[in-house]
């Protein structure tokens, strides 16, 4: 398995619409068993395709709480069925925004139909971080990120730092 670079913000490609899946082999899977592997060494609860440069409805997330068992998911194509009124709040990071974070505010429960890894459809219901997770990551298909969903002006202020934090590290 290899560690992918992950794409950091400002950067055009975060903006992009992602495509379905179509072809379920095993580059799909080799595929995704890099973002994995690059996820928990970055490390993060959550990553889309996107994020490694591959406009592909795909993501992987692991949840599970800290010292417990490794729970990895593969989520390909999914679509969320149903969602609660209840809202959550809490406070988002992204590997592309390395070291920002803010409150968001999203359905509290949900329950998403997807297709695995091989191509088997699936569905599950999620809550707490793992709801919070998948819809962070469905965002990045549309090319949404989680300081799109917070005010202007916190937005620009973790945008600028963004840039700031990149240009130092153009310049070494
Ligand atoms: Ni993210």
């Amino acid at each position: 398995m290899a560690i992918l670079p992950i794409i950091t913000a400002p950067d055009p490609r975060l903006k992009i619409r992602s495509e379905p899946v179509e072809q379920f082999d095993d580059e799909l899977r080799a595929f995704m068993d890099d973002m994995l592997a690059t996820m928990y060494d970055a490390p993060g609860v959550g990553l889309s395709a996107i994020q490694v440069g591959v406009a592909k409805r795909a993501m992987v997330v692991d949840c599970a709480e800290d010292g417990a068992a490794a729970e990895p998911l593969y989520l390909v194509n999914p679509e969320i069925v149903e969602s609660s009124e209840d809202l959550r709040s809490y406070e988002e990071g992204c590997l592309s925004l390395p070291e920002q974070y803010a409150e968001v505010e999203r359905p509290a429960v949900i329950r998403v139909r997807y297709r695995d890894q091989f191509g088997a459809e699936q569905e599950l219901q999620a809550e707490g971080l793992l709801s919070t997770c998948i819809q962070h990551e469905m965002d990045h298909f549309d090319g949404v990120l989680f300081v799109d969903h917070i005010s202007a002006l916190k937005r620009n202020m973790i945008l600028r730092r963004l840039k700031k934090a990149k240009k130092l590290q153009a310049t070494g």
